[in-house]
């Protein structure tokens, strides 16, 4: 294959020709993929408005390029083997014609419910192999998925159906996570008393009881009876809308950020191959939801594109015992394996203990992703499950960049750890201080943007342009900013330092303040609330809240744990402050304006360099929240 590189010096070489002639290189790339009708331009961009367009014109079926194009060849092979929960109930395997045989019959079964190109789907589904067939009909009959993730409550589940009014719903009656069994259609029940839908189908998981709504609600498997097992793709221009995939960020409500097909099918396939050094017939198992976008991209799309063999885990790691995620490996001899840092400490936490008894010889890469990875997690990884050669990817990217950015090219980029090293082919880094000063030349910290576009990139957030605008491309001009901080080292080398926005980043799942603090607000007892993220050993970054309540609160501890209720009802369970704090006022500047900074500081300990508290409204309640600290 022309676009695989083997060598660091061909990345560098490729790397100048991408940077040289982005167009060409692209248009090289892109070439290797089935297009009913070549692009007339490879790319037209502007960061102002900002409109960013890739292989213009062109006409495909993202699905095409997984089955029609590979089919003769790789019917046979492996696609996706699903493992459950239960180690003692068997896995499934489906081959690529298994695979494409089932989208075809939930292809069919989409469209027998009115369901066309343009319409929105929900997909609110457990870790099944159903869910990513559901994702692929979307795409082969042109409807536009978002898939949920499945942990989220109704609330969040009724924004999203309401933001992106949906047609369709497709989700399971349970969901069995460790030892708990999730009633997932009661909770697409109660999203859908406060929105709508016309059509909900609903794959049958766990078997138990749910309320079906006539003429709402119908089952997967009886939908798909006596439906074909081809179909005819539907024709998509390179910029029709794939996915919408909703993201939190510093203020408001999660925002739909938008991908479209042909840029991003050529970026996920090819970084897909290069990052992780897939061979044909190595087993890749990528432990992410797919209801984060490393569960579409490296889990469902590029791998499949490349014809490769993905894992799906329904499970947790830790269920039944923490030594699950080895003996998966073990099981189903993985060569590649990507996880989060948060799983990495989590499990590093048990000790060597549950390694062993697992064979891991079948391992050949690892890959980190969501969060910055601290140095001992790294070396817990490298040596105790890579046993010390295995290179480890670890890969900096996020929901907007569709696909990897920055990282290692396994076992030919000289990796050094907690840095995601080096851009891959075609992205143009650059780090700005404060004021949007480029920096150049290495040893050199800021903030990280990225100056041309790359095909997988954000296109809008939906519904809502000027937003997209405003979040990514207003705050430097001609640049897309990531939200980043980062450092370039001595050696051109980069580090991810963590968000400079109000994001934080909790077990790699990103969590706008101002979205906690919205829901917290929903308590009645409560009068204003700050959060911020603080240090935390496993989740990375925990949740600490500062939370003002009306006088009358006689029980404090059991009003903590209402409030945590509330953010769990509202958001989902993930987004729980880990701490709460109920303090008597908060720390403000004289025009109102909550200073973070000095609750970060108190938040993650470092109380004797707090700063300037001159400027407070009040600075005496500076000391009061440092007295009540958790
Ligand atoms: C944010 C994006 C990318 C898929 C999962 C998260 C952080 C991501 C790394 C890494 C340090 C990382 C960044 C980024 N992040 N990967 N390898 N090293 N930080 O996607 O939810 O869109 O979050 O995750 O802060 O901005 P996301």
């Amino acid at each position: 294959m022309s676009d695989r590189l083997h060598t660091l010096s061909g990345y560098l070489y490729e790397y100048q020709k991408s940077i040289a002639q982005p167009e060409e290189f692209w248009a090289r790339i892109a070439d290797s993929f089935y297009w009913r009708k070549r692009w007339d331009k490879v790319l037209q961009w502007n960061f102002e408005e900002p409109d960013v367009r890739w292989f213009l014109n062109g006409k495909l079926n993202l699905t095409e390029n997984i089955f029609e194009k590979n089919l003769y060849t790789l019917g046979e092979r492996p696609a996706i083997i699903w493992e459950p929960n239960e180690p003692t109930e068997p896995s499934r395997t489906l081959t690529y014609r298994q695979l494409f045989e089932e989208v075809c019959r939930f292809s069919h079964a989409l469209q027998s419910k009115g369901i066309g190109k343009g319409d929105r789907v929900i997909i609110y589904m457990p870790m099944v192999p159903e869910a990513a067939v559901a994702m692929l009909a979307c795409a082969r009959i042109g409807a536009i998925h978002s898939v949920v993730f499945a942990g989220f409550s109704s609330t969040s589940l009724a924004d999203r159906i309401l933001d992106c009014k949906a047609k369709a719903i497709v989700t399971a009656d349970g969901n069995y996570r460790g030892n708990k069994q999730v009633p997932v259609k009661a909770i697409v029940d109660e999203a859908l008393e406060k929105t709508s839908v016309e059509t909900v189908i609903v794959y049958r998981r766990t078997g138990q009881e749910i309320s079906m709504v006539s003429g709402r609600d119908c089952w997967w498997h009886d939908l798909i009876q006596g439906k074909p097992s081809a179909h005819k793709a539907e024709e998509m221009d390179s910029e029709d809308m794939l996915f919408i995939l909703y993201t939190s960020g510093s203020t408001g409500k999660p925002k739909g950020v938008v991908h479209t097909t042909g840029g991003y099918m050529v970026y996920t396939k090819y970084s897909f191959e290069n990052v992780f050094q897939y061979t044909p017939g190595d087993v890749y198992w990528c432990t992410a939801d797919i209801g984060w976008v490393t569960g579409h991209s490296y889990m469902v799309y590029g791998p499949l594109l490349a014809g490769a063999t993905t894992l799906l885990f329904e499970g947790i790691p830790t269920y039944p015992h923490a030594g699950r995620f080895w003996e998966i490996i073990d099981k189903h001899k993985v060569n590649i394996f990507y996880t989060a840092p948060t799983a990495i400490r989590a499990l590093q936490a048990f000790g060597t203990g549950p390694i062993e008894g697992h064979d891991l010889s079948s391992l050949k890469v690892l890959g980190s992703v969501g969060e910055p990875i601290n140095e001992e997690a790294w070396h817990w990884y490298h040596t105790h499950i890579g046993k010390g050669k295995c290179p480890i990817v670890d890969t900096w990217w996020q929901t907007e960049t569709g696909g990897i950015l920055i990282s290692p090219l396994a076992g030919i980029t000289p990796t050094k750890p907690a840095y995601a090293t080096l851009p891959l082919p075609g992205i143009q880094l650059c780090i700005v201080d404060a004021k949007g000063k480029e920096l150049t030349g290495n040893s050199v910290e800021g903030n990280l943007c990225i100056t041309f576009p790359w095909p997988s990139m954000i296109r809008t957030t939906y519904g809502d342009h000027e937003r997209c605008r405003q979040t990514y491309f207003s705050t430097y001009k001609n640049k897309y900013f990531t939200g980043d901080g980062v450092k370039r080292d001595h050696d051109g080398y980069y580090r991810i330092l963590g968000r400079v926005d109000d994001v934080i980043n909790v077990s790699g799942h990103r969590m706008g303040t101002a979205e906690v603090e919205n829901a917290i607000n929903e308590h009645p007892k409560v009068i204003e609330s700050a959060v911020v993220g603080y240090p935390h050993e496993i989740k990375g970054q925990g949740i600490y809240a500062f939370v003002i309540c009306d006088q009358s609160t006689p029980n404090e501890s059991s009003l903590v744990q209402e409030i945590k209720e509330t953010v769990a009802s509202i958001i989902g369970p993930i987004a729980k402050p880990d701490k709460i704090q109920l303090v008597p006022g908060l720390p403000k500047t004289r025009s109102g304006k909550i200073m973070r900074r000095i609750l970060r500081k108190i938040a993650e300990g470092s109380l004797d360099a707090m700063g300037d508290t001159s400027t407070l409204l009040d600075p005496e309640v500076v000391g009061k929240i440092i007295d009540g600290r958790k």
